[in-house]
């Protein structure tokens, strides 16, 4: 996002926690890219005051709430704390916002995993919600407050629901990432297992580069609206293994173990979005094939490792 902000001439800030500020070398690694070209203010998700005093001194024109306990596994773990960060934050953000710079537009980033148990295939702005984890619950929450403060105080307040997008700056905690780089530390010899859980759920995968053009144009509308950002196509956690082993020409059956303690107590089986909305009013499509983005992501990882990808079709 802010990589593309600074490529439209705009001036970047950002919030980080004060931790990551006094340890920059791990906890900003990500940031590399842009790092010397931002400006970073440590505050909360917690704190309304440290959000507030940021607001004040920034004064935005434009803001993308994107901060969030995004590891939705993590949120069965610690519900309280998943819930916590994710509401008040983002009620904190809109606040802030509201209370300081009225002027200034809004992105809060909804979530497929809204959807959860999806009463409907594909999924587009009119399913209802039926969210499987706290993590879902607390994107509806701040799916709602930001449609309230829309419609309360006439923000122009805006929330994407985007599904899976991914590249290779993605955590390892999350499938693609855990995937990739395994694939990358088995073909460089540095281990020869790859524990997985559920490998049939079904995601709608995207790349996160498109994802965000997709934010930064709902804010340039006239009026602020909600949008479903998506692919339109669908593919089982085992398809993405298959394709990342095979580019590396080996196969996955020798090296994946299942793990049942990596199954999550209520799962979202299946993600299939309908962007149409979003390609009429806003332009947006996407035009990364799953097969570039698995692709991408492995040679990446391989990369990093000095491992070379054998380059096989991937069919
Ligand atoms: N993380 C993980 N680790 N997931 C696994 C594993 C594993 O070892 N094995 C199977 N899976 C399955 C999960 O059960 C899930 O069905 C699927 O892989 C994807 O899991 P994640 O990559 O962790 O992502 P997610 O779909 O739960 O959530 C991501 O996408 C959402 C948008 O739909 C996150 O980025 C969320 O923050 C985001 O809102």
């Amino acid at each position: 996002m802010a990589e593309l902000l600074l490529a439209k001439g705009y001036e970047v800030h950002g919030i980080v926690r004060r931790v990551a500020i006094e340890d920059p070398e791990h906890r900003l690694v990500r940031l590399e890219a842009v790092r010397s070209r931002i400006k970073l203010h440590a505050a909360s998700l917690e704190s309304y005051a440290s959000i507030h005093q940021v607001v004040a001194n920034v004064l935005p024109e434009e803001c993308y709430h994107l901060a969030a306990q995004s590891f939705v596994s993590y949120s069965f773990d610690d519900e309280f704390s998943t819930l916590n960060a994710n509401v008040n934050g983002t009620h904190f953000m809109l606040a802030a916002v509201k209370n300081v710079v009225p002027e200034c537009r809004f992105y809060f980033a909804g979530s497929s995993e809204m959807f959860g148990k999806a009463e409907e295939v594909p999924q587009t702005g009119r399913t209802r919600f039926h969210p499987r984890s706290t993590y879902g619950i607390s994107k509806v929450a701040g799916f709602d407050l930001t449609r309230n403060y829309r419609e309360a105080y006439g923000m122009h307040a805006s929330s994407g629901i985007l599904f899976n997008h991914e590249s290779p700056r993605r955590g390892y905690e999350f499938v693609t990432r855990k995937i990739t780089s395994g694939v990358a530390r088995i073909a460089a010899g540095r281990s020869t297992e790859l524990r997985l859980g559920n490998l049939d759920a079904k995601r709608d995968w995207g790349h996160a580069r498109e994802y965000v053009e997709a934010m930064w144009l709902m804010l340039q509308q006239d009026q602020p609206d909600d949008y479903v950002i998506a692919t339109g196509e669908t593919h089982t956690v085992q398809e993405f293994v298959e394709l990342a082993f095979a580019h590396v020409g080996l196969d996955y059956r020798n090296y994946v173990t299942p793990d049942p303690d990596l199954f999550r107590p209520a799962e979202v089986n299946l993600l299939l979005g309908d962007a149409s909305y979003a390609k009429n009013r806003l332009r947006w499509s996407h035009v990364v094939a799953f097969e570039a983005l698995v692709r991408e992501m492995v040679e990446a990882d391989c990369r990093t490792l000095g491992v070379q990808a054998k380059v096989r079709s991937m069919v």
